[in-house]
């Protein structure tokens, strides 16, 4: 396996692509002044709204609000993976992919023994069912077939404590591997044993197929009925799916994925040739299991139990996919009957049963408003202000676009009220009310408030990196506690040391940084109503200053609010340091 690219590889790679010469190798590109246009490949359309900026270097639809550099659209548009990505990418230009730990003579990557070992315990698993007939039995009791039980590499873990532990754990190395991989445990008298035994084995395979972790199913009633794999260096919980690399090996380019609760429902579905059903591993959705859902797919249909757990995970599912929705992607909710699982509607009603649930499943929208609509009594004003309440979360988290515009619409007319009259209960005239629904996982940055200002900041070096380049950092702006201002700074540090970056560059660079990285993508095309021409580092400049002023003020006004109460020493003086220092910012932008 190989090591980790280094960063400054994949920044000049980003920094050196023509995303024209990549894109127009794809789909067809007009010349339209400075930018490109066409029709948009991740939607349906007619007319282009589908622009691409060399300079840059990145695209953005103005239809299905779809955006990103050149490596994000590869992911989308070939479906790979970022490091396919990058490969494709290095490859187009004759460049070898560089890895970290290249030309060591260590082992290139230190997981490549785990998931060898990983794959061993998969094949001996395989084995070991073939020979036991009560595992077999079990399983067939269950329907399941042993074609799909191959095609899934599904094993039987036997009995005892030292299988694998005998068979692989041969030196102090492999049993240190093996314990890495999560397969063997150590107590706390330093014995070291099985993880799995006495169980149905399901192999847990990344998008390239190899085992990085096991589900492991008892064949009686026994406490726990799954155990799975724990988090190890080759196996994360929240970006794995189970099923989702046999689904593409039965469906290529799959219209619509389900996700379903268990492993059994997967292997279940597959039996009833249904081969598009995934499943996480025990544990919620997460963002970045929905990202490579929508990498493979364009629909999601999310299958849940009808109980009161499984309409929690439903609301969570929803409020994680708004952020990640537009148009020509679809969300779809299946809600079963109490008691119900895929697994049993399909034993029950074969495959046709388990599609007319499917045909009556509800798009996201009118879940999320029927929802809405149960929360409030419409008759009030009061009421009506609190359904605004409750959707401006839940439609902040959407991406502007024609998706979030046709929810908006949707809305106002199940309520009862004009578009525009619903646009100003959500733009905050609305009185807020009491209670309030949980707020969506994910930061919504909506602009509005005190953070916009640092948003803008945020959007001016990102778009125009080179307008950082002769900055006067106003004292005291990087001390701020406000969120986004760590990214700021290092977006503002990284500008300044490569003046020539594209922004296409920095976005990719920053993606995963903590402080708001994964909103970069759209604050890269958020509409500044600037002019290329415009003076963007006289407007940086001026942007970093208000944005210093601002809290200062506040604290300002704080400390002003409290001296009715009486102020210590400490506050008296902070207080005065903050007037001239105001006095000072203020006159300079006058
Ligand atoms: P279910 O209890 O619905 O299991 O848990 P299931 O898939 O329908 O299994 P059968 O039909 O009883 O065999 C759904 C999922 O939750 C996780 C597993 O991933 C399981 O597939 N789970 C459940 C655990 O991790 N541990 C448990 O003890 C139970
Ligand atoms: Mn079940």
């Amino acid at each position: 396996m190989a090591g980790r690219i280094p960063q400054d590889f994949i920044n000049d790679l980003v920094d050196r692509a023509d995303i024209v010469e990549i894109l127009s190798n794809r789909i067809q590109l007009k010349k339209a002044g400075r930018e490109y246009k066409a029709c948009c490949p991740f939607h349906g359309e007619k007319t282009p709204s589908f622009t691409v900026s060399p300079e840059k270097g990145f695209y953005h639809c103005f239809g299905c609000g779809a955006h990103g550099t050149v490596v994000g659209f590869l992911m989308e548009h070939d479906r790979l993976e970022f490091v396919e990505a990058i490969e494709e990418l290095a490859s187009f230009y004759g460049l070898e992919v560089p890895r970290e730990n290249a030309g060591n003579a260590a082992p290139v990557s230190p997981s490549a023994p785990l998931l060898d070992l990983l794959a061993a315990a998969a094949d001996l698993f395989r084995d070991q069912l073939r020979d036991t007939p009560a595992a077999v039995d079990y399983l067939k009791q269950r329907g399941l077939n042993g074609r799909v039980a191959a095609e899934f590499g599904m094993g039987y873990a036997p009995a005892g404590w030292d299988f694998l532990l005998r068979k692989l754990g041969t030196s102090d190395d492999r049993r240190e591997n093996l314990l890495k991989a999560g397969l063997l445990i150590r107590n706390e008298d330093k014995r070291v044993y099985d993880r799995f035994r006495d169980r149905i084995m399901f192999p847990i395979r990344d998008s390239r197929g190899r085992v990085v972790g096991f589900g492991g199913r008892v064949m009686d009633n026994t406490e726990p009925k799954y155990l799975n794999s724990p988090e190890t260096p080759v196996f994360h919980k929240g970006r794995e799916l189970y099923g989702l690399y046999e689904a593409r090996q039965a469906i290529r380019n799959p219209e619509r994925l389900l996700v379903v609760e268990g492993y059994m429902d997967v292997v279940a579905l597959a039996c009833h040739g249904i081969h598009n059903a995934v499943a996480t591993l025990g544990t919620a959705t997460t963002t970045e299991h929905l990202q490579r859902l929508f990498r493979v797919t364009r629909e999601i249909v999310f299958c849940f139990d009808g109980d009161a757990a499984g309409r929690k995970a439903a609301w969570r599912a929803l409020q994680l996919t708004l952020p990640e929705l537009r148009e020509g992607r679809q969300v779809r909710f299946l809600f079963l009957a109490d008691g119900e699982d895929p697994d049993s509607v399909v034993r029950e009603g074969g495959a046709a049963e388990f599609e007319a649930r499917l045909a009556g499943s509800q798009p996201l929208s009118e879940y999320l408003i029927d929802n809405l609509k149960a929360e409030t009594d419409l008759n009030s004003l009061d009421g009506q202000a609190r359904l605004a309440e409750l959707a401006r979360p839940l439609i902040g988290a959407i991406p502007e676009g024609v998706f979030r515009d046709l929810l908006l619409d949707r809305l106002a007319g199940e309520v009862g009220l004009s578009a525009k009259r619903l646009g100003e209960l959500l733009t905050g005239n609305a009185q807020p009310t009491r209670n309030r629904m949980p707020a969506p996982q994910q930061r919504v940055r909506t602009g509005e408030g005190r953070n916009s200002l640092i948003r803008r900041a945020v959007c001016l070096v990102l778009q125009q990196p080179s307008a950082a380049a002769t900055i006067t950092v106003p004292d005291g702006l990087f001390d701020l506690p406000n969120p986004g201002i760590a990214l700021l700074t290092d977006l503002l540090a990284a500008a300044q040391e490569n003046p020539g970056s594209k922004s296409a560059r920095l976005a990719e660079e920053f993606a995963s940084h903590p402080d708001g990285g994964s909103h970069l993508a759209s604050l890269l095309v958020t509409d500044l109503h600037l002019e290329p021409d415009s003076n963007w580092q006289a407007e940086l400049q001026e942007t970093l200053e208000a944005v210093l002023r601002q809290e200062l003020e506040k604290r300002f006004a704080d400390l002003t609010r409290k001296a009715a109460l009486g102020l210590s020493a400490d506050e008296k003086q902070e207080m005065r340091g903050l007037q001239s220092r105001l006095a000072e910012l203020h006159s300079r932008s006058s």
